[in-house]
């Protein structure tokens, strides 16, 4: 394929000035933290979909049984013309949908976005090859800054699947279902996966998996640290933490500091020290209460109109309009 086939709206030279800036941010933050988007390099999205794999990791498992089950009643119900799908990578799960709403005879595009422009040529060829007179177009983007560039196309569904809006704060939620929106025209479609609030005992080790896959998934984004802003972080000297919050309902994941040490950036002339013992977040995953999701929804003017969860109540799928 040709990059006619793919909008770039975000380059290698944002990228990197986005990191720069969010790692001055963090690292020098008492506590730091790392924003979790610099996970999805090639390695940490290949460390992604193993951890898809994992006997752990059940919410990709249940999100796909609810999508099995669901996608011929979502096809009916909206009638979507378009299916836009923010943060896809693989759009793996997608062509459930994808498949439904073909055979219902309604879909004539889609638009998976994602801020890898790698991982969108291979799913945009993949998918021209399997639904050669489906009209796709990959846009490389950020859906958090680019959401206004969403083609305009009429009788959209958007599609935000796997539970990552868990990785926004609340704070940063309210804004982001607000601006996707404001992009719409009333009566189109917002199709959300959210991970639910359940017993820590499943939930922790979802993110704590035996084999050690989230572990290397987590020190990944020290590795990216180092390819992009020439750092010499030794990921060796950072174990993975993965813990529940009980009053903000999210999963925690950390790297804590095996020993006293400092890391150069030369890239941001910076030298960071790490106490030993001590913790950097890395990334926030949060769960949802049904009642709290619908309103969450309501006040960025969404109105809920299914809620389907998976036989065992882990995982909730919402199928809301543009109010
Ligand atoms: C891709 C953001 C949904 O929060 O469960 C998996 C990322 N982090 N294991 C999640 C992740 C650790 C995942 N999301």
């Amino acid at each position: 394929m040709h990059d006619a086939d793919l909008d770039v709206y975000l380059h290698d030279s944002d990228r990197i000035a986005a990191l720069r800036a969010d790692a001055r941010a963090g690292l020098t933050s008492t506590p730091k933290w790392l924003p979790p988007k610099y996970f999805y390099d090639a390695r940490g999205s290949e460390l992604f979909e193993q951890i898809t794999r994992l006997p752990e990791y059940y919410p990709t498992r249940a999100e796909r049984s609810i999508l099995d089950t669901r996608a011929a009643s979502i096809a009916t119900i909206t009638g979507a013309k378009t299916l836009v799908e923010l943060g896809s990578g693989s759009s793996e799960k997608t062509r459930l949908l994808l498949d439904a709403l073909r055979e219902h005879g309604t879909l004539g595009a889609f638009i998976p976005l994602d801020v890898s422009a790698v991982a969108l040529r291979e799913a945009v060829t993949a998918l021209h090859h399997d639904y050669p007179d489906l009209h796709v177009r990959g846009v490389v983007a950020d859906f958090v800054e680019h959401l206004d560039l969403l083609p305009h196309a009429g009788g959209r569904l958007v599609a935000f699947l796997g539970g990552t809006i868990g990785n926004f704060t609340p704070q940063d939620r309210a804004p982001f279902l607000s601006d996707l929106r404001a992009q719409l025209d009333t009566g189109e479609w917002f199709l959300l996966g959210a991970d639910l609030v359940k017993d820590p005992a499943v939930l922790v080790p979802a993110y704590d998996d035996a084999q050690g896959v989230t572990a290397e998934f987590n020190r990944n984004v020290l590795r990216v640290l180092n390819a992009s802003l020439d750092a010499d972080f030794d990921p060796s000297s950072f174990t993975h933490v993965a813990l529940w919050d009980p009053d903000r309902e999210w999963i925690e994941m950390r790297l804590r500091s095996t020993r006293a040490q400092t890391v150069r950036l030369p890239a941001l002339d910076l030298a960071v020290r790490f106490a030993e013992g001590e913790e950097m977040r890395t990334e926030v995953s949060a769960k949802f209460r049904p009642e709290g999701l619908r309103q969450e929804l309501a006040e960025a003017g969404f109105s809920l109109r299914h809620w389907w969860t998976d036989d065992a109540a882990r995982f909730g799928v919402a199928l809301a309009t543009a109010a």
